[in-house]
């Protein structure tokens, strides 16, 4: 009996197009409930709020050529484009990427894979996501090998992801989400199944040490791993992001690269 939704192993090859439908699917409902929050001309790294107006964590973007991976509806590329990069934003879902696409400033958007990205090599000063692509595909170092080969020498390749710790975790903005009830080092991914026991959503884990070797594996050299502590007066629950546990556990962490 396959489970519909828990941790369990996915043939391979389910998650790309499992990627692409899920958030076509949903892309109403995630802007729904997150869009407030992000801003729709904003740059928000994470559930933490912290913002790359303040954090800087691409360098200096004015007259940059900037490429977003798993952007989503863009808003990332939206606020660079204010503050003068050249933006480009991709993702696999279009539904995703045509959900805010009539907003003054929105950016060129391509669809694409981040692991198949339409680009020349070393088109870009910086290339970034937040929470895009790597959680949604079993091979990361695919992103990590094309976000390296398009950025120029010295190019900065900044991601967020979930913290790693917090797998071992119920994901649970409430006590309960205190208590580790799994093991941190088990890598089966989360997966989601339809009645007929196709998969449409995975979300894989990777420990600290798995994102070090593979962002190592493509040449790049690790700068930062910003952890952002939750801010006080912060008190939006995001999921299993919540004031509750931010105060214990760290919830995001931002890789920052950057090309030899
Ligand atoms: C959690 S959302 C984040 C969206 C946006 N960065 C934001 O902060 O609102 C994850 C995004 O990753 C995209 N994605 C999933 N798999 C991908 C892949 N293989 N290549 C590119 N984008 C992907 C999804 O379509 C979705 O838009």
């Amino acid at each position: 009996m396959e489970l519909r939704a828990g941790y369990q192993d996915v043939p391979p090859g389910s998650a790309g197009p499992a990627g692409r439908s899920w958030w076509d699917a949903n892309a109403a409902e995630y802007l729904d409930e997150h869009g407030t929050f992000l801003g729709d001309d904003d740059f928000c790294w994470c559930p933490e709020g912290l913002r790359e107006a303040d954090a800087r964590l691409l360098g200096d973007v004015e007259g940059a050529d900037v490429l977003e991976v798993g952007a989503g509806a863009a808003q990332c590329s939206r606020w660079l484009r204010a503050h003068g990069a050249r933006a480009v934003a991709t993702d696999i879902s279009g539904g995703m990427l045509a959900a805010r696409r009539d907003r003054p400033g929105t950016p060129p958007l391509v669809q694409a894979d981040a692991r198949a990205l339409p680009f020349a090599a070393a088109s870009f000063d910086a290339v970034f996501t937040a929470y895009g692509a790597i959680p949604f595909v079993p091979d990361a170092r695919a992103v990590h090998a094309e976000a390296a080969r398009v950025l120029r020498p010295g190019g900065r390749w900044v991601f967020s992801v979930t913290h790693p710790v917090r797998w071992a975790f119920p994901d649970d903005p409430s006590e309960r989400g205190l208590t580790a009830t799994s093991s941190y080092f088990d890598r089966t991914p989360y997966a989601e199944r339809d009645e007929s026991g196709r998969v449409t959503y995975v979300e894989y884990h990777r420990t600290l040490g798995d994102h070090v070797r593979d962002v190592v594996a493509a040449g790049l050299e690790i700068l930062d791993v910003v952890e952002p502590e939750w801010p006080g007066g912060h008190d939006r629950t995001w999921g299993g992001w919540s004031p509750l546990r931010g105060r214990t556990l760290p919830g995001t962490a931002i890789f920052v690269t950057r090309a030899p």
